[in-house]
């Protein structure tokens, strides 16, 4: 590809409206909010229906959907009023504010542990000057990265955005513990909007204020962690790591992570195994992916194990889920502030259940699989550019297409588009223009295969299969479809073997 791909994917989402600045028609100024378009939404709730059926529904978790605004007292307790925060600096002259670490750059380690004096002490240092007047900079200084709000008509009710949605899962587990009557280990699952007042956000849905998650928090006994019942199912899995200090990725089979006691015990092998596998799923190649290690200073103020998972693109690595153990972090905490019993009485011992996290962004993941699978090629002198998604994130498993819209092949193409949907498969219909045009334009967006409904289906039941990336045709019967579409869209199946 000629151009970078980041910017072939983002005049394509554009084009298409796959996804667009929020409130555009007010200018570009509101950076940080993207909206999803038609296609970018049905791509997003594959991504989650996927994540929902792997990771939570056969695991046996449970999902919830709590709100999205928190009282202040939530985050005294978890920590976040006073702990995150990012560096800000501010031009004494044009009075531009920076991010203190981006204006450093990679070459120093700045982590959310690096204290505001050895910024200045390193700009200073460096000579930087503020990168819009080179005007001298002040001092540096803490930023909370949360977005506040005066809740109420006295407006005295102070709340905050959740900044990550897994709070009301923690706020909520000793509720949805006794209720659903569930036993450690257990994974309460939440996806939803959280909010960051990023200082510069970038790169179009990567670096944004109004972030999608969806994520996954394990309960377990912290006497058990080696005691994950379905272990031996992965133990040969290879998982690809960085490790901290290394310099190269390496693939380590779960059962040495734990026997070279490189995370802390089963339970977390077993679930790095599960995000790999799930993403490889997707169809991120395994050389493309990797879990890195983060390091005390680097990682969460919450975690005492960090694993990144990330994906290489054409802007570097970037991180889809981060992997955290979280100790008993969250429950004592807000155990200590709302005076409620967060403990759990097991076999005679009373303790706070820890927490192992799986926190996914949506957004991210949308991007990665979509540069990953733009694809450009010429064929008989004409450029084809393309969306070579996985079927079961495409964000249709087929258009439907009657050839003409005319002698009731349009009525029939829609009754067979009808028929799909009862049968939830995802389905689009399309009857204007060409039928190259057709498939061109379903191409371009990612669906993963064309069905045309032409003068022979009128006669014998059968219609033209076409397949996305070879662009091979095959005839089928009109009665198969709904079970051969839903093992393509489930890769139960593969074309070839149709
Ligand atoms: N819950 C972890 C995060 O939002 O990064």
């Amino acid at each position: 590809m000629a151009q970078k791909k980041s910017e072939v994917l983002m005049d394509l989402a554009l084009r298409k409206s796959i996804f667009f600045p929020s409130a555009e028609i007010y200018g570009d100024s509101f950076s940080g909010f993207w909206d999803y378009g038609f296609y970018g939404t049905a791509i997003k709730n594959r991504i989650l229906d996927a994540w929902r059926k792997d990771l939570v529904e056969k695991e046996g978790f449970v999902e919830i959907d709590g709100c999205q605004i928190l009282p202040e007292k939530v985050f005294k307790a978890s920590g976040h009023l006073d702990n995150f925060n990012d560096p800000l600096v501010q031009c004494l002259k044009c009075h531009a504010l920076h991010r203190a670490d981006s204006l450093l750059g990679e070459e120093f380690e700045l982590t959310e542990g690096t204290p505001v004096e050895r910024f200045d002490e390193l700009i200073q240092k460096q000579k930087i000057k503020c990168p819009s007047c080179k005007g001298e900079l002040g001092k540096t200084r803490k930023f909370n990265l949360m977005m506040g709000l005066d809740i109420g008509a006295t407006g005295k009710l102070k709340g905050y955005l959740r900044p990550e949605t897994c709070q009301n899962i923690f706020l909520n587990f000793s509720r949805i513990q006794k209720t659903m009557r569930k036993n450690l280990p257990f994974g309460i699952a939440q996806t939803g909007k959280c909010f960051r007042n990023e200082i510069a956000p970038r790169n179009s849905i990567l670096r944004i204020r109004e972030i999608n998650q969806m994520e996954i928090e394990v309960f377990f006994n912290p006497f058990k962690i080696n005691e994950t019942e379905n272990f031996k199912e992965i133990e040969n899995f290879e998982v690809r790591v960085l490790l901290e200090g290394k310099k190269k990725e390496e693939l380590i089979k779960a059962k040495d992570l734990v026997s070279k006691k490189i995370v802390s015990g089963k339970l977390i092998a077993y679930y790095l195994s599960k995000i790999q596998k799930f993403y490889e799923g997707l169809g991120i190649p395994k050389e493309k992916l990797r879990f890195r290690e983060v390091d005390s200073e680097e990682r969460a103020f919450y975690a005492k194990e960090g694993w990144d998972f990330e994906v290489e693109t054409s802007l570097g690595w970037i991180e889809l889920v981060a992997n955290n153990y979280r100790t008993d972090y969250d429950l004592k905490g807000h155990s200590k502030v709302s005076s409620a019993n967060l403990k759990i009485k097991e076999e005679d011992q009373e303790f706070f259940p820890h927490v192992y996290e799986m926190s996914a962004g949506v957004d991210r993941t949308l991007y990665v699989l979509l540069e990953l699978a733009l694809k450009e090629e010429e064929k008989k002198g004409e450029k084809r550019l393309y969306l070579s998604l996985s079927p079961k994130v495409a964000p249709f498993v087929a258009g439907i297409f009657p050839l003409v819209s005319k002698d009731g092949l349009y009525e029939k193409a829609k009754e067979l588009y009808d028929n799909l949907l009862e049968y939830k498969i995802s389905v689009f219909f399309d009857s204007k223009g060409s039928i190259g045009k057709r498939y061109a334009r379903i191409d371009e967006i990612g669906v993963s295969f064309a069905i045309t409904f032409d003068f022979d289906s009128l006669k014998d039941q059968t219609v033209t299969l076409r397949e996305r990336d070879s662009t091979e045709q095959k005839r089928v019967s009109i009665n198969s479809l709904p079970e051969l579409l839903w093992k393509l869209s489930t890769g139960k199946t593969t074309f070839k073997e149709i």
